[in-house]
This record gives structure tokens, C-alpha cells and sequence, in this order.
């Protein structure tokens, strides 16, 4: 395809609205909280803060770095900044995990349209709303009726265009969606007994640190940030040329980091001053956050609010996962755009089908004790993503080199970049080792090390 055909973000913000729009998602608001909250909390927090600053951006900034310069897919970008070589399979490794975490990604986004409705209809009020959420999740129906509408809206904006879809919605949903998150909060650190709660998220408890803790923080922290599948690789082809990737990449990793922390500091007082087990998975936030709907003033206004805007956070996440897939088969394949979104849509949908019958009739079929949805869940964060960054990082210290790498990151030396030597020492050197080291420590090849 010809390079002037490719329609880019019109604006600097519509990069930053897009890009922060795939961060901040589920992965923030649902997933973060509930791993958290399995993981010990306090210290689960610090290193995943470490990772976000130390891994999570020049991950980030390397991924921009190979879209803008190459303008293609993630598996054509590979294809064409190292022609006839091995290192196309990281593309097909994104293109895979594309499927994979929007397999189970759309169950929880079904949730939230159900709760839209939910909300609405003011179900929660006078309601236990922890069998609520069992009975709506236990049936089949629903929750996949819901999976498939938010497929169906995701293939909508991905048809329509990123650029066209997702700029203009985003730039004013965000913002909204940040101040209602710190309404919560507000509610949530007043209620009698909140104080366990920020004890628990801020307090780090270092003995409760073991390597599978800190590969969770090292997966939550690449699933927040959309990093390690060439989401970003891919949206990086459509940043105009004159845009400062670094400082882009910066600004996008603070949202998303800050809404993170703030969806802790909503969730976990709320947890411990109603009596509720931080441990209790994917389903937290969903018991939670109705409850302290009911005990908010306009907590009916407020519930709707946020469910409706928590599914738009959601669908500018699944809209970068599937143009993962949509511009590697228009592109590559070389399929009409309306052919690859229909065909990619439905195969995904096809195996998101088992995601969501993991909470009702495929319940006891599981997989090295996990469901099928957890065993996506935890792969595509804990093994595929921090996979793909380590072969992103690997490819650009060691293959792209520091010369282009320089070049494209100043763009062409027309803007300075102060720490690109730090940048570059990290993706070359600091990254890898550490990825390699926390995947090997948690495969337990190093236990002698730990006693
Ligand atoms: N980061 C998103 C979230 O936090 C999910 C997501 C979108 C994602 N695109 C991604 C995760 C690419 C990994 C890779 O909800």
C-alpha cells in the first residue's frame, strides 16, 4: 500500500486521545484492582509502579519507534524493517494475542453493558449485590448477547476508521470518566473502617513478594499499558511524523498509571469498609462499586455514569486490539477493510464464546486448574505480552540499532531527546535481562536462589 494512502491522526491529541484511550481501559479499573488485591496489595503496588517507569515506556516508546518508522502493521512492520528474517514472529505472536485477550477481554466488556442496564433500570438498590452479579454471570445467554453486541460496536469503529472512530469521542469521555473516578474515591475513603483499605493498597508488605507476584506486576503492568503485541506498533503508523514520540509515550503511561492508582483507591476502602474480600477475582469490581453506588448522594445518576463510560473505556481498548488484526489482514492479505473486519470479528467472537461460558456451563472444564477464561486471561498477560516486549526490546537494541532508533525517536534530529541514552541503554540491556530473569525465577529454575 502506498505510504500517502494510510490515513494518520489528524491532530497531536487524537494520537495521545488514541493511544491513552487502548491504555486506560478494564485493564485498569477491573483488572487492576482484582490482581492487586490477589497479589497482596501494598507491594503488588511498588513494583508495579517500578515496572510502568522502568520497562512499561521504553517498551512503549520502542513500539511508536517501529510503527512510525516502518508504517505498516505489526507483522508487516517487522516484515519490512527486516526483510526475510525471523523477527516477523513477533507480529504473528501480536496477531495471536490480538485474538486471545479480545477472546476474554469482550466477556468483561459484555458485563459492563449489562450493568449499564442494570443501572438504569435501578437494580441495585435494596439489592445483595454480590448475588446480583452471581446470578447474571452463572446464565448463558446474556452475557454472551452482550459479548456479541460489543463485538458488533467495536467492528463498527474499527470500520469506521481509528482516526474518525475514536479521536473525537475520547477527548471528552476521559476527562469525564477521571473526574467521576475521583467522586468515587471520595466516597470511598469517607465510609467508617476505608482505612484498612489504603493501608492494604499502600502499606507494601515485602514478604508477601514472590516471583509469581512480581511477574502478575510485570503482566498487569504490559496489559495496562496495551504493550508487548504491537497494538502500539500499530497505531504508532499512524503518528505524523512531526510528533514527539517520547513525550507521547510519557503522557500516555501517566494516564493510564494514574487512573490505575485512583480505581485502587476507589475500589479497596470501599472493599474493607463493606466487609468484602479483596481476593475474590474477576469479579470485584462488579460486587463492589454498586454498593457504593447505594451509599452515594445521586448514586443512581452516578451508577449509570459510570458504567456507561467504563464501556467506552473498554471499547477504545478492544478498537485497538482488533485493528491489530483488521490492518494486518487489509494490509497483508491485502483484504478489502470491510472483508477483514468481518471475517477477524467473527473468529474472535467465535472463541470468546468460551470465555464467557467459563462462569456458567463450562465452569468445571478447566486447564491446569484454571477456566478457560482465567487461563487466557493469565497467558496473554503474565506469558504472551512480556514475551512480546522482550522481543521488542531485543529487536530494537540489537537489530534496529541505536543510529535509526536515535533518528526516529528525534525525528531526524529536528527535537532533542535528553535521556536517550538512558532510553536505549534500558531497551537494550536493562529490559531484557530483567524479563528473562523474572521468567526463568517464576518457572522456578532459580528456587535455589530464593531460600
Ligand atoms: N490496555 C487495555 C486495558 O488496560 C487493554 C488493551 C488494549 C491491551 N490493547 C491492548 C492489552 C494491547 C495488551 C495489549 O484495558
Amino acid at each position: 500500500m502506498d505510504i500517502k494512502e494510510r490515513a494518520g491522526f489528524t491532530s497531536k491529541f487524537g494520537v495521545i486521545a488514541a493511544a491513552a484511550g487502548s491504555a486506560v481501559g478494564l485493564g485498569n479499573i477491573w483488572r487492576f484492582p482484582y490482581v492487586a488485591g490477589e497479589n497482596g496489595g501494598g507491594a503488588f503496588l511498588l513494583i508495579y509502579l517500578l515496572f510502568i517507569l522502568a520497562i512499561g515506556v521504553p517498551v512503549m516508546l520502542s513500539e511508536f519507534t517501529i510503527g512510525r518508522k516502518a508504517q505498516r502493521n505489526t507483522l508487516g512492520a517487522f516484515r519490512k524493517l527486516a526483510p526475510r528474517s525471523g523477527w516477523s514472529i513477533i507480529g504473528v505472536m501480536g496477531i495471536i494475542a490480538a485474538f486471545v485477550i479480545l477472546a476474554f477481554y469482550s466477556t468483561i466488556a459484555g458485563w459492563t453493558l449489562e450493568y449499564i442496564v442494570k443501572a438504569v433500570s435501578n437494580s441495585f438498590q435494596g439489592k445483595n449485590t454480590d448475588i446480583l452479579f452471581e446470578n447474571f454471570k452463572s446464565q448463558t445467554f446474556f452475557p454472551l448477547l452482550w459479548q456479541f453486541i460489543f463485538m458488533i460496536l467495536t467492528a463498527t469503529i474499527v470500520f469506521m476508521g481509528v482516526q474518525k472512530g475514536i479521536e473525537r469521542y475520547t477527548k471528552i469521555l476521559m476527562p469525564l470518566l477521571l473526574l467521576l473516578i475521583i467522586a468515587m474515591c471520595i466516597r470511598s475513603l469517607t465510609l467508617e473502617g476505608s482505612m484498612e483499605g489504603v493501608k492494604f493498597l499502600f502499606n507494601p508488605d515485602f514478604s508477601k513478594i514472590t516471583f509469581n507476584v512480581i511477574l502478575e506486576a510485570l503482566g498487569q503492568a504490559a496489559f495496562s499499558l496495551s504493550i508487548g503485541m504491537g497494538a502500539l506498533i500499530t497505531y504508532g503508523s499512524y503518528i505524523q511524523k512531526d510528533n514527539h514520540l517520547p513525550n507521547t509515550a510519557i503522557q500516555v503511561a501517566t494516564a493510564d498509571t494514574v487512573i490505575a492508582v485512583l480505581a485502587g483507591v476507589m475500589i479497596f476502602p470501599a472493599v474493607f469498609a463493606l466487609g468484602m474480600d479483596p481476593q475474590s477475582g474477576p469479579g470485584l469490581v462488579f460486587e463492589v462499586l454498586p454498593k457504593l453506588f447505594m451509599q452515594m448522594p445521586m448514586g443512581y445518576l452516578f451508577s449509570i455514569l459510570f458504567f456507561v463510560l467504563l464501556a467506552v473505556a473498554a471499547l477504545t481498548s478492544t478498537v485497538s486490539l482488533l485493528e491489530v488484526v483488521v490492518a494486518y489482514f487489509s494490509e497483508e492479505l491485502n483484504m478489502s477493510r470491510t472483508k477483514a473486519t468481518i471475517i477477524s470479528t467473527s473468529m474472535i467472537w467465535f472463541f470468546g464464546i468460551f470465555a464467557t461460558l467459563s462462569f456458567s456451563s463450562l465452569k468445571d472444564f478447566t486447564l491446569f486448574d484454571l477456566t478457560i477464561f482465567d487461563s487466557l486471561d493469565y497467558v496473554s498477560a503474565n506469558i504472551l505480552l512480556p514475551l512480546g516486549a522482550l522481543l521488542i526490546v531485543i529487536f530494537l537494541g540489537w537489530k534496529f540499532g541505536k543510529r535509526q532508533t536515535y533518528l526516529e525517536t528525534t525525528n531526524e534530529q529536528s527535537i532533542p531527546f535528553k535521556l536517550f541514552r538512558v532510553f536505549f541503554f534500558i531497551v537494550k540491556f536493562i529490559a531484557p535481562i530483567a524479563i528473562v530473569f523474572i521468567f526463568l525465577n517464576s518457572l522456578g529454575l532459580f528456587r535455589f536462589l530464593q531460600s
